[in-house]
């Protein structure tokens, strides 16, 4: 089976990272992880955005080199994913020479045939948002609105790819392909767009404006426009050549998730990035699958760096714990759509879900075999009423498993709570305190014990890839996670099974703010 591709955008690193970039890592982090506990190989992809006008200011506001300024940065985010447990196996960073190479490669692949001219042009051009902005642009007022920032008026020669000339492909590549973009209500949106493509891509910028990026291999005074630079991180840093360093479609594409946010789709991942491709000569086939997900707000109000309304992550974790936020980002927000942080929602979450369900299930389970078979317990047919419990869970992992390949993360968790739910009405239901103080029932306790060992295993297996400190349950229980990888008997036991009592897994946060 092909090895599960799977990469987010990188990030910018003209500031730290923000909770934004924190769930766009977890998110794909946990789709990968799932991947990875179904038995599939994985290559999980992630990484900093490093060239580009806005690092080359934010590096001239500290007055050091954008070389010094981006490798700082990039040590912040290093440090922080690895405290998220995120699981990347390769780190896209745009300086590296391989990344340099591939974009020189392409770019002179693109010039030879065809893809490529010079021209002159006059316009208004953003320095906040790095392009060249037409008449679309304008508000109602006829005006460049504040998102823009700066607009000045520049005349510029510059290099430029045909990208007005992929129209009608692309047109009807997503009509053929729906499935290129995820959620599907975002697809009308960008048709419209499709639709307004009439100008080609200017790819270049001349080095007398910007220097920090990559030269043009055969036009040294300029260099290569950020965004043409970034997106071919997805080719370079999944090792986009052979042997020989010749251009070559890589083993590991298509890409099968492509994890970004809804402000690059368009133009940037939904119109440019498959027009590059097909330029390169990519099939439909060929062609990545976008996930894309919305946008964390805080008090109704997005979350950026330009906003200023940033919350300290690295604070956020030392306070609550990575388990706690990464359990909170995925259960709360619907991929796809906006959801507004709140530290009272987060704790509510874990303390519900986690200290109490879940922690719930595994100390009364562990309790209670501890206490009524101090001895052990052996495996034995089950009794109907439990047979009856692990048919319901067998059905709800599989639902659980679509929803994950779906990308619907939220909705697999609501199904692991009701695994969690139904486990502990059962125990209530069945009050195996009162069957323990009954010999004649003994083998019917035995099989209640062993099948709240089975739910309590299966509910911290589907924990596993949102929460990966989850593996400490697996420590106390004494068992192993539930293989999801297509194993015939779903609930295999050791002939004999001896459980001893350990610490809370999630205990409950005191905050102090
Ligand atoms: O766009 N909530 O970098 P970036 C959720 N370097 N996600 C958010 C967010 C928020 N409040 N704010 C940003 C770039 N993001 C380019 C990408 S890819 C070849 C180059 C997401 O640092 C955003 O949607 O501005 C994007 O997917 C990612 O964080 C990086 O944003
Ligand atoms: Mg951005």
């Amino acid at each position: 089976m092909k090895t599960y591709f799977i990469t987010t955008a990188i990030d910018y690193t003209n500031a730290p990272p923000h909770i934004g970039h924190a769930y766009e890592k977890v998110l794909a982090d946990v789709l990968a992880r799932y991947q990875r506990l179904r038995g599939r190989e994985v290559f999980f992809l992630t990484g900093v955005d490093q060239h580009g006008q806005k690092v080359q200011q934010a590096a001239e506001k500290q007055g050091i080199s954008p070389t010094a300024f981006t490798e700082e940065l990039s040590k912040e985010f290093l440090e922080l994913w690895k405290k998220l447990s995120i699981s990347y196996d390769a780190w896209a960073s745009t300086t590296k020479r391989k990344h340099t190479i591939i974009v020189g490669k392409i770019l002179e692949k693109l010039f030879q045939e065809g893809w490529l001219y010079k021209s002159a042009y006059q316009g208004y051009y953003s320095v906040r948002q790095e392009q060249f902005l037409t008449d679309k642009e304008r508000n109602e007022a006829g005006e460049f609105g504040p998102e823009w920032g700066e607009v000045l008026f520049l005349e510029e020669e510059n290099w430029y790819f045909r990208l007005a000339r992929c129209q009608p492909w692309l047109t009807s590549f997503l009509e053929k392909h729906p499935d290129f973009l995820t959620p599907a209500f975002r697809q009308k949106e960008l048709k419209n767009a499709i639709e307004k493509m009439s100008s080609d891509l200017c790819i270049s910028r001349p080095k007398s404006r910007l220097s920090w990026g990559i030269d043009i291999p055969f036009d040294p005074s300029f260099v290569v426009y950020v965004w043409f630079d970034a997106l071919i991180n997805y080719l370079s840093f999944a090792e986009y050549f052979n042997e020989e360093e010749e251009l070559s479609f890589s083993q590991r594409w298509p890409c099968d998730t492509h994890v970004i946010g809804k402000d690059i789709l368009i133009p940037a991942h939904g119109i440019y990035w498959p027009c590059m491709l097909h330029a390169m000569g990519f099939s439909d086939e060929q062609m990545p699958r976008l996930l894309v997900h919305g946008h964390w707000t805080l008090h109704g109000e997005k979350i950026s760096k330009s906003t200023g309304n940033v919350l300290d992550l690295m604070d956020l974790v030392n306070r609550y714990g990575v388990s706690a936020l990464r359990y909170y980002l995925m259960r709360e927000a619907i991929v796809g759509r906006d959801a507004d942080f709140s530290e009272e929602r987060l704790l509510l979450r874990y303390h519900t879900d986690l200290s109490n369900g879940l922690g719930n299930l595994l100390n009364r389970t562990l309790g209670m075999v501890v206490r009524y078979r101090p001895e052990g317990l052996s495996a034995l047919p089950l009794s109907k009423e439990c047979n009856k419990l692990l048919e319901d869970h067998e059905e709800l992992l599989e639902r659980y498993c679509q929803e994950m390949e779906l990308s619907n993360i939220h909705a697999s968790l609501e199904i692991m709570m009701q695994i969690v739910t139904s486990t502990n009405v059962f125990i209530d239901q069945t009050a195996p305190w009162k069957i323990a103080k009954d010999r004649t029932q003994s083998d019917r306790l035995s099989s209640i014990l062993w099948t709240l060992l089975q739910s309590t295993r299966l509910t911290a297996t589907l924990l596993l890839p949102v929460v990966p400190a989850a593996e400490k349950i697996f420590k106390q229980l004494a068992l192993q996670p539930v293989a999801l990888g297509g194993e015939k008997e779903l609930f295999k036991f050791p002939a004999h099974y001896r459980a001893s009592e350990g610490e809370p897994v999630f205990p409950r946060l005191i905050p102090n703010s």
